[in-house]
């Protein structure tokens, strides 16, 4: 199987390389898709001699001119990206850029009927019906990455979907769970990025710290598997050893364990019968001391409560708050604003957008410019 990984120099891109390393015989690269890591990219093309070397941002494309090793072509910018994640070579795209900016390559995945591994929940969120009526219709298999969605279609195989209750995602709580509210004020972008069960890039670390990552995974949700608001939940459970749960109508629960290690999910997508060997460590329950569950304190984790509403409404909301999302975070890692403003931010947008149905990718994109300039002037104030 080839593969174009869309954001190869990311976290989730380095997993799916090592993957693919241990499988020489079923996988190979036919496309690695970075923005600015030039370093990474030279790297990973050394690793995997992938046909194509594109980087999506044109100065850092130019930098890399007469360095990758023989045979391996370069490109620059996102319509390179897009055309090789619809190419003919490529079986197989990983979808692993952040934010929003991930959509159009992978959407160009899907159009074209690929069998596509979803890390990408900024793409869902923004445009979940769009995304999913285009699977329907190009017939594109998608596979989740994140590791509580791989959970659930884990725990869904082989069920009726009229026999599912209730979807519940498991969250860690990040590194903020038990910190005194009052001293959240202060949270350097250093400690909320230190995640303490797994390794990730910075914006979903940030998330994760906010719970943002929660909220916007419970939308992916309901896209991903057709469930109603009411359907979907999450709880707190600070070892991110159960990933997910499924309730179905009769009271049976069914749960999906493994280690933090985002290879496996990434190995599930990649094939997902029968299993590959994915290199993460075995669970030994034995030595686990304690798996624990609380709820979500909503006080503490305002993200939680606020995609309740935006799940209640119209999907415009679900496109402004991810994009003053992305703007807030970055805002916060750049040290402009702190932690708490990042939700607050977030709530002053939301306060402000249309409430509307938005069915086309432009509509979509002139939301998410709105919402994101709205941020910009929250936080310039
Ligand atoms: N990491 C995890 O464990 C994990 C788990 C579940 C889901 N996810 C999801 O997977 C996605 C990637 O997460 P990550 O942790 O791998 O992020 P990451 O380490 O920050 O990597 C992001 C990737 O996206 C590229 N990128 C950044 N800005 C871009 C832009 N404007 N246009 C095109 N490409 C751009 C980066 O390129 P350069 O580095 O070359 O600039 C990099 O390859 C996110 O949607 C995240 O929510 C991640």
């Amino acid at each position: 199987m080839r593969l174009t990984i869309l954001g190869a120099t990311g976290s989730i891109g380095c997993s799916t390389a090592d993957v693919i390393q241990r499988h020489p015989d079923k996988f190979s690269a036919h496309a690695l898709i970075g923005h600015q890591n030039t370093e990474r990219m030279l790297q990973l093309a050394e690793q995997l001699h992938p046909q194509w070397v594109v980087m999506t941002d044109a100065a850092a494309a130019r930098s890399m001119e007469g360095k990758l090793p023989a045979g391996v072509r370069l490109e620059a910018g996102m319509d390179a990206a897009m055309e090789l994640s619809a190419a003919s070579e490529t079986d197989m795209v990983m979808a692993a850029m952040v934010g929003s900016a991930g959509l159009p390559a992978t959407l160009a995945a899907v159009s074209a009927g690929k069998r596509v591994g979803l890390a990408n929940k900024e793409c869902l969120v923004t445009a979940g019906n769009i995304f999913m009526q285009t699977a329907r219709a190009s017939g594109a298999t998608i596979v989740p990455v994140d590791s509580e969605h791989a959970a659930v279609h884990q725990c869904l195989m082989g069920h009726d979907h009229q026999s599912v209750a209730k979807v519940i995602l498991t969250a860690s709580g990040g590194p903020f769970r038990d910190r005194a509210p009052a001293t959240l004020i202060d949270v350097t972008p250093e400690e909320a990025i230190a995640h303490p069960n797994w390794d990730m890039g910075a914006k979903i670390s940030v998330d994760s710290a906010t719970m943002m990552n929660k909220a916007l995974e419970l939308i992916e949700a309901r896209w991903l598997f057709d469930l109603s608001a009411g359907q979907l939940s999450a709880i707190i459970h600070p070892q991110s050893i159960v990933h997910a749960l499924v309730e179905y109508t009769d009271g049976s629960v069914l749960a999906q364990l493994a280690m933090p290690d985002m290879r496996m999910p990434i190995a599930y997508a990649m094939q997902s019968e029968p299993r590959l060997a994915s290199g993460i460590d075995w669970l030994d329950l034995a030595r686990t001391e304690q798996l624990t569950f609380q709820a979500v304190d909503e006080q503490r984790f305002p993200a939680m409560r606020m995609v309740r509403h935006v799940m209640s409404s119209e999907n415009s909301l679900a496109i402004a708050m991810n994009a003053a999302n992305e703007v807030a975070n970055q805002a916060f890692r750049k040290r402009r604003i702190g932690f708490m403003d990042i939700v607050s931010t977030v709530e002053k947008v939301l306060d402000r957008v249309e409430n509307i149905p938005v069915g086309e990718l432009d509509e979509v994109w002139s939301h998410d410019a709105k919402a994101r300039a709205l941020a910009n002037e929250v936080i310039a104030s």
